[in-house]
């Protein structure tokens, strides 16, 4: 038997924090007890049925069997660059500007093998997304937090970061609308990046997974709408969220074209690209009508709603989100995130996610997911109540 060992990149991957929460759902769940499940960022509504129609006749295609195109096939591309010019009236070249992915995280994660040598620094909010510091890791690059706090809307400090940082950087990661915090960025927000992105030659990646996920109809804004935001870098986006298709895995990056370009570099080495029966699917999908997304917002809506005046009604202030389906809540004085999410899975069997899972910053919170049924989340409240 050889002694297996894992290469260093793997053994200095933080500890994986939500274990001992996943450990507590397994023994309340082998108890019996009827967990309400808060916790998974996965939408429990099903993919709309046309576009579960358009995938069944493409993979009924031969040409679909094949290898599909590095890059996505060319009318994929088309479909994502008439989708950014109907709803943000972005112009996008799909041949140069736009690259299929294998969802989002895919591009996430690969990103920083393109522009990232060892020891450059890359900037990353916190809390956020752990796939951002970890791609960061595996290219050898050093991640340098960007706290997002209340006090400032949960966006990043820029003048806080150190000069001989920012000489350093090579990428900077950004997600509005926030996961987890909830949070949506102002033009201004991005104009401030644009500036400093150009001053110290730093690509930005802004993950836009949740731009389709908003209430009351305010419409969140694309990175890419602002002066100058191709110039500097590209968008990553999903049809996970908008579409309920987490399981398809289709996605794609939008932008600055040698950044996309890089970006294809590692995919050519690394992946084949999608499977073209989706990608067809995925045309279908980015044609939606509006009345159909609407429907999806609704049932957000009434969760949200739910959620928010059913804590608020047992003395828990939450400030409704303008977009995600997440709430990102204070914890009680006399808890941290993990013993109040082990707390109110004990007493209430409601769990929630303990905010530090996402990073330092996180401490304090808790983030609920709008991802059951508005009864089992009216139930949940009466629960805690
Ligand atoms: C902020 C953020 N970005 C990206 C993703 C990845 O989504 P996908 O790979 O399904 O496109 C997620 C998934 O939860 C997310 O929360």
């Amino acid at each position: 038997m050889i002694k297996v060992q894992l290469a260093d990149r793997v053994r200095s991957l933080p500890p994986y924090l939500f274990a001992s929460i996943d450990k507590m759902k397994q023994e309340a769940l082998s108890k019996g007890v009827d967990v309400i499940d808060l916790s998974i960022g996965d939408p429990d509504i099903p993919t709309p049925e046309h576009i579960v129609e358009a995938m069944k006749s493409a993979v009924e295609k031969p040409a679909h069997h094949r290898y599909p195109s590095y890059e996505g096939m060319l009318s994929y591309r088309d479909a994502v660059a008439q989708w950014y010019s109907r709803r943000f009236q972005v112009t996008l070249d799909p041949k140069t500007e736009v690259l299929s992915l294998i969802g989002s995280k895919e591009g996430i994660g690969h990103i920083p093998l393109a522009f990232v040598n060892p020891g450059d620094v890359v900037l990353v909010p916190s809390p956020g997304y752990p796939v951002y510091p970890v791609g960061t890791l595996f290219a050898g690059g050093e991640s340098y937090i960007m706290p997002l706090e209340e006090a400032n809307a949960f966006l990043p400090d820029f003048k806080a970061i150190p000069g001989d940082v920012l000489k350093r950087a090579r990428l900077m990661f950004l997600n509005y609308p926030n996961n987890p915090t909830a949070a949506v960025a102002p033009e201004s927000f991005y104009k401030e990046a644009i500036e400093l992105a150009a001053r110290y030659n730093i690509i930005i990646c802004h993950d836009a997974a949740y731009s389709e996920v908003y209430y009351d109809g305010e419409k969140p804004m694309s990175f890419l709408e602002v002066e100058g935001a191709k110039d500097v870098g590209i968008e990553f986006h999903s049809l996970s969220k908008t579409y309920n298709m987490t399981g398809w895995r289709i996605g794609f990056a939008v932008g600055h074209k040698d950044v996309i370009a890089g970006l294809g570099k590692i995919k050519t080495n690394l992946d084949s690209g999608v499977f073209q029966a989706i990608q067809d699917a995925g045309i279908v999908a980015l044609r939606t009508k509006e009345s159909v997304l609407s429907g999806i917002r609704d049932i957000y809506q009434k969760r949200r709603d739910a959620l928010c005046e059913g804590l608020k009604g047992i003395g828990i202030q939450i400030d409704k989100p303008k977009a995600t389906f997440y709430l990102w809540a204070k914890v009680p004085s006399g808890f941290d995130s993990t013993t109040f999410a082990a707390h109110l899975l004990n007493k209430a069997g409601v769990l929630g996610t303990p905010g530090v899972g996402f990073g330092a910053p996180g401490e304090g919170y808790i983030r609920f997911a709008l991802t059951q049924p508005v009864e089992r989340i009216k139930e949940a409240v009466e629960r805690i109540r």
